[in-house]
């Protein structure tokens, strides 16, 4: 099951204020092309209808996501992504009021899983720690 985290919960922001949260998760079961291209059709739509932008990096087993937006708008949207069963371990690494938006739409971008995460590079949670730092 996804896990709430203890950041989420505590979330108090108005509607209007724009919002960035960076999070990472972890498949539950490896994820079919079919799935995947389902997961990014139903993003679209309700991320556009709320005004969500962002990105969601999908390297199996794990996703990374960024996602912008009106504040209750976005963890509206959030609260529905923790709960799917596709994925676990969802963990906000940041939260944060943004004054400006970095991304225009939302995206989606698939990268070649890693078998073994190599131990002299750095992974994709640094990379995703490192790209939300540098958003400011
Ligand atoms: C890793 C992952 C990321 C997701 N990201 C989003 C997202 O950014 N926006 C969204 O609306 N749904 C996202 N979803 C899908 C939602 O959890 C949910 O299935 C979907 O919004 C339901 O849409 P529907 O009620 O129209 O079928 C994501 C699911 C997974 C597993």
């Amino acid at each position: 099951m996804a896990e709430r985290t203890d950041q989420h919960e505590v979330s108090a922001v108005g509607d209007t204020t724009l919002l960035r949260l960076v999070w990472v998760s972890r498949a539950a079961e490896p994820l079919s092309a079919q799935e995947l291209d389902r997961i990014e059709e139903r993003s679209r739509f309700h991320n556009e209808a709320a005004g969500i932008t962002g990105l969601l990096i999908v390297q199996a087993p794990h996703f990374y996501g960024i996602m912008e937006g009106p504040g209750a708008r976005l963890l509206a949207r959030m609260e529905v992504i923790i709960t799917d069963p596709r994925h676990c371990r969802v963990h906000i690494l940041r939260e944060e009021p943004a004054t400006t938006r970095r991304f225009v739409n939302w995206r989606l971008f698939r990268l070649p899983g890693v078998a073994s995460p190599r131990p002299d590079g750095p992974s994709s949670i640094d990379f995703i720690i490192d790209l939300s730092h540098r958003l400011g």
